[in-house]
């Protein structure tokens, strides 16, 4: 098929993969009201069509943390990368060491800290959840640091996890689930070859160096659930803060206050997200949630976004609301579904076109131009 944006890799992604696979990327909490409307009003974002004053010499770089990127995006950290292409989460942190972007790796990768950090040649990002078994986050905080990840990324709003129906229609849980897979792998035959042989062991890579034995797929939604921790507060995260000396940002921020307390909290940045509408079906979504974080944090911490952003103009309407850098989730492993690490690497030159095509039209130069004077409206 031709592929020639983020949709079309979706599409590719869902050909390939087995249905389970695909709705667990692919769909949210509740009736996905939040997911859809991230995408929705993303893209009801109006620019400012300006003319004649255009530039073909245009600066895509951002600067995070004291470190030069090439494009204001980063790979978020996605559960399973590595159940999407053979040893996934290596192939996309390659793809983001080519274009010079970060790689957020997931508590909850295929491959572990060192397998990853080993083949990639750059720093790698890594992120944490808030769990009860503080063990497992002491010593994976170690592992991280002394692996030389260069950014904490604390996910905090997943607190429970949300209620995903597909998951439970698509035999990712529910009853016969592994019989159900194992069917599906076999209608899959290009992901069952490439992934599901190949692409061994199936492994939550970090949990299983922790508890010295494998931690399999089977129970990745059982650990989950059992290990969320609803009774965490800002005050039970000192003890991160103390300990990880490099930059911490905290992601799952939707509201002013919530940023407000972040900065206070000594954070160096946030992600304005709703974890891609995977968790309460109903919130805002972030195109709609980033003007006011903005208002309230702007210049005094980074600001990540994401959210629905399937294009190069998406990534610039969320910098035009506030953001200093936007994190690409579902589009980011849909190409990796379809195409691995040259598919990743793709599609950030799509978006890095889209860009530069938006960049030329709103007369912008740099990504610093980027602001809310380039809004309509
Ligand atoms: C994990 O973070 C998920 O959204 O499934």
């Amino acid at each position: 098929m031709i592929i020639s944006s983020a949709t079309d890799f979706r599409e590719a992604a869902r050909r390939k993969l087995p249905p389970f696979l695909f709705h667990y990327l692919d769909g949210g909490a509740g009736s996905e009201q939040t997911l859809k409307a991230n995408v929705d009003s993303l893209q009801e974002v109006a620019l400012r069509q300006r003319v004649l004053k255009g530039s073909s010499e245009l600066d895509l770089a951002a600067e995070w943390f004291g470190v030069k990127y090439d494009l204001p995006l980063a790979l978020a950290p996605v559960g399973l990368t590595g159940m999407y292409a053979r040893r996934g989460e290596v192939q996309a942190a390659r793809a983001a060491c080519t274009r010079n972007i970060p790689f957020i790796q997931s508590t909850v990768s295929v491959c572990s800290l060192a397998e990853v950090a080993g083949q990639a040649d750059k720093p790698i990002w890594f992120q944490l959840y808030v769990l009860k078994d503080r063990g497992f986050m002491r010593d994976v905080l170690q592992r991280a640091k002394a692996l030389g990840a260069a950014a904490l990324v604390f996910t905090v709003d997943m607190p429970v996890p949300g209620a995903r129906y597909r998951d439970a229609h698509s035999g990712m849980s529910g009853a016969n689930a592994a019989l159900r897979r194992m069917v599906q792998a076999m209608l899959h035959p290009r992901w069952a070859m490439d992934v599901g042989l190949r692409g061994r062991p199936h492994d939550l890579g970090n949990i299983s160096a922790y508890r010295g034995h494998a931690t399999g797929l089977e129970d990745y939604i059982g650990w989950l659930g059992a290990n969320f921790d609803p009774d965490i507060g800002w005050q039970d995260l000192q003890w991160i803060r103390d300990e990880w000396d490099g930059p911490m940002i905290i992601k799952g921020i939707l509201e002013a206050d919530d940023a407000r307390a972040a900065l206070a909290f000594g954070a160096d940045g946030i992600v304005v997200s709703n974890h891609g509408g995977r968790q309460l079906d109903g919130a805002l979504s972030t195109a709609c949630a980033l003007r006011a974080i903005a208002d309230a944090v702007k210049g005094q911490m980074t600001i990540f976004a994401d959210g629905g952003v399937r294009t190069g103009t998406d990534v610039f309407r969320m910098l035009a609301l506030g953001a200093d850098g936007v994190l690409l989730g579902r589009a980011f492993v849909y190409a990796l579904a379809a195409q691995g690490q040259a598919g990743v690497e793709r599609l950030l030159a799509i978006m890095e076109k889209e860009i530069r095509t938006t960049m030329v039209l709103t007369g912008a130069k740099s990504v610093r131009d980027i602001g809310p004077h380039l809004l309509a409206g």
